[in-house]
Order: structure tokens, then C-alpha cells, then sequence
């Protein structure tokens, strides 16, 4: 008898269906009166006034195809910091730049590292590529460069470093940044994520961008989704050295940026103004969060970015999820990091005074011993 052959069908490459989906914040539960979005680490201020008229004087353009180079956007970013334009990559989000490096640079088993705690998106684009991701423990919730550097092997191609990092708002210093740096073979890209970069006033911080300037590996991205508030508009950037910028050019889909986007991308770096404020406004409310939520007896790690790590007890009704409900019912929708390895903390981003008192007093009451957390 001939064994059973199994039909011939679409097969995804290995590793594809292994991959967990990207989880994102959530944006609201059913019932909830006037649900407020702190799950995703937008700006609650909005978008700068500025680029929602540069968006707007662009709605007649929707017919044509966008310049795939971005020239306007690449000059604003090349002004605005000092950069060689050449070595500018614009990208659908940062997501898609991470996404465009790891295609052009990981081989089928090679590795990605990144801390333990890191954000997603960088191992769905290596695993997406056959490569697989290491993870290197973390100390206090801060990456350990000697953990990092213990992981890189001979088949790692990239390093993952957001600075502030996701979900855990921890910074490192430019000096460990530096040691990281001089510590990776030279064929070993670093990438120094600065999502959130520009909410982070510690002044041993930087961005990496001097770095970058002069080694021939190392990737510094922003987003236009964290402080200018173009998140839905997907855009973002990276400086890269000369080799690695023409690699991506060859792979990148050739209008991957719309005009829109780029419009506003343009406007939103000019409008310093909006900038301040949102700073302004992060720096006003994430120490006040920091002592109320660090009062209740909750584990509070100290943030360099717009969100703050908050860690629950272990006790039945007391615990992260049973706060996310908590406060979901509330309509104060906040981010579960399970998936991140952390099942004891929430994230929550820093929102408007309104809502940062609504947090604190929603979890006053869930914390107060006695008090009936299931309704
Ligand atoms: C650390 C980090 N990097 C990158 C991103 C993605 O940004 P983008 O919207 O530019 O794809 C995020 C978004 O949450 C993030 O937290």
C-alpha cells in the first residue's frame, strides 16, 4: 500500500509560522465609556499643528506616487542634525528599517542580539529571515553590556540597542554605548534605537549619532511617531554608515514613504515649539507619576522616556493583568508585557494631566488593602 502523500500547498519559509504576530497596544474594550489609549507610547498631545497643515496642503497629491528618495525630508533631517544625505534611510517607521537591515544583512542562521527584555519588532525581522535572536539578561531592568557582548558569536550580524529602551524606559549611558561599541567585531552592526531619544534629559545620555559619524557599523534610528506625533502616518529614519545605507537602498520597496508623511515629517522637525512642549510635558508628569504610582507600595522603574514600567504584587487580585482589567473598565487601557517577559508589570504611557490622575486614583483604590478589586 503507498503511504499517504500530503497535498501540495503554499509552504511560508521555516521559522515563519513560529514567529509570535506583533502584539500592539490595545486601543479600547467594548462597553468602556470614552476609552483612553496609554498602551502604545504615542504623543497625547497630538501631532504638531504645523504638520497637520503641511498634511492637509498635500491631500491634492493622493493620485501621485511619492519621491521614493524623499529628497525634501532626507535635506530637513540632513540640516537639522548634520548629516551626509547619502547615508540618510527613510523608512515606513523605524519597524520597516529594522525590518530592511535585517534582510539585507542576516543569512540563514545567523543571529540578532538584543536584551531580554527587548522590543518586539526586532526579532520578528530576524526570525522573518531565518536568523535567530539571542537575548542577554538585564540587570535592574537596564541592559548589561557584558551580557551583550557574551552573547555576540561568530554568526551575529546585528545588536539591538534602544536607548531609552522598550518596554522597561531604562537608559544607558553614552560611555557603556561606547564600551558596547569597541567591545563588537567590525563586522557586527550595531543599531542604537532612539525612539525615545528625545524625551531623555539624563545627561550622561546620548544618541549615538557622534558614534555613528565615524564607525563604519553602527545605525542610529528616530521615529517621527514618539515626540512629533506622526505614529499612524508610519516614518521614520536612520543615519548609516555609507556601505550599509547603499545595501538597503538596493532592497527598499521603491515608494515605501508617502507623500503625506514625508510633508509632515518635514514640518514637525521645523516646529521646535511642539517639540518643548511634548518634552515639557513628559518632564512635568513622569516624576509626578513616578512618586505617586512608587507611594501606592508599586514598583515604579524610574523612566527616561514618555511611559513608565510598573511592577505589581504577586497576590491573587493584586496582580499586573488584574490591574489591566482594572483600569480597562475604567476605560484607562494600558499595556500588558507578558509577551516581553515581564508578566508582574505593566507599561503606561504618560498622558494627559487628566488621565495620569484618573491612573493614579483608579490604582489607589485597586492597591487599598480590603477594597473589592474585581468590579
Ligand atoms: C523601541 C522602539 N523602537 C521603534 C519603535 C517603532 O517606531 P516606528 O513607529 O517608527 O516604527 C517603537 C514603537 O513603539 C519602539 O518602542
Amino acid at each position: 500500500m503507498n503511504a499517504p502523500v500530503a497535498p501540495l500547498r503554499p509552504e511560508p519559509r521555516p521559522g515563519i509560522l513560529d514567529i509570535a504576530p506583533y502584539v500592539p497596544g490595545k486601543a479600547g474594550v467594548p462597553g468602556a465609556v470614552q476609552p483612553v489609549k496609554l498602551s502604545a507610547n504615542e504623543n497625547l498631545l497630538g501631532a504638531s499643528p504645523k504638520a497637520i497643515d503641511a498634511f492637509r496642503a498635500v491631500a491634492d497629491q493622493m493620485a501621485l506616487y511619492p519621491d521614493g528618495r524623499g529628497a525634501l525630508l532626507r535635506q530637513a533631517v540632513v540640516e537639522r542634525y548634520g548629516l551626509e544625505p547619502e547615508r540618510i534611510i527613510l523608512g515606513c517607521g523605524t519597524d520597516e528599517v529594522f525590518a530592511m537591515l535585517s534582510q539585507a544583512f542576516l543569512r540563514v542562521g545567523d543571529n540578532i542580539v538584543q536584551g531580554e527584555f527587548g522590543f518586539g519588532a526586532y526579532a520578528i525581522a530576524a526570525r522573518a529571515n531565518e536568523a535567530e535572536v539571542r537575548y542577554a539578561k538585564e540587570k535592574d531592568y537596564r541592559l548589561d553590556v557584558d551580557a551583550l557582548l557574551e552573547a555576540v558569536d561568530a554568526r551575529t550580524r546585528l545588536v539591538f540597542v534602544a536607548n531609552p529602551a522598550n518596554p522597561t524606559g531604562t537608559v544607558l549611558p553614552a560611555s557603556e554605548i561606547a564600551r558596547l561599541h569597541a567591545g563588537l567585531p567590525p563586522q557586527v552592526i550595531l543599531v542604537l534605537d532612539g525612539a525615545y531619544a528625545e524625551f531623555c534629559v539624563d545627561p550622561t545620555f546620548d544618541d549615538g549619532m557622534d558614534l555613528a559619524r565615524e564607525a563604519a557599523n553602527v545605525v542610529v534610528t528616530h521615529t517621527f511617531s514618539k515626540i512629533h506625533g506622526l505614529a499612524s502616518l508610519r516614518i521614520g529614519w536612520a543615519y548609516a554608515p555609507r556601505e550599509v545605507a547603499e545595501a538597503v537602498e538596493r532592497i527598499r520597496l521603491p515608494f515605501n514613504t508617502s507623500i503625506p508623511a514625508q510633508a509632515a515629517a518635514v514640518a514637525a522637525l521645523g516646529d521646535l515649539e511642539f517639540q518643548a512642549r511634548s518634552l515639557e510635558h513628559v518632564e512635568t508628569w513622569r516624576p509626578w507619576l513616578l512618586q505617586q504610582l512608587s507611594g501606592l507600595g508599586l514598583n515604579v522603574v524610574p523612566s527616561a522616556a514618555n511611559f513608565l514600567l510598573i511592577g505589581f504584587p504577586k497576590s491573587p487580585g493584586r496582580r499586573a493583568s488584574d490591574a489591566e482589567a482594572y483600569l480597562a473598565k475604567r476605560g484607562l487601557i494600558v499595556r500588558g508585557v507578558a509577551s516581553y517577559g515581564l508578566p508582574d508589570h505593566l507599561r503606561i504611557t504618560i498622558g494627559l494631566e487628566a488621565h495620569n490622575r484618573a491612573v493614579v486614583e483608579a490604582l489607589a483604590e485597586f492597591m487599598r488593602p480590603g477594597s473589592d478589586v474585581r468590579t
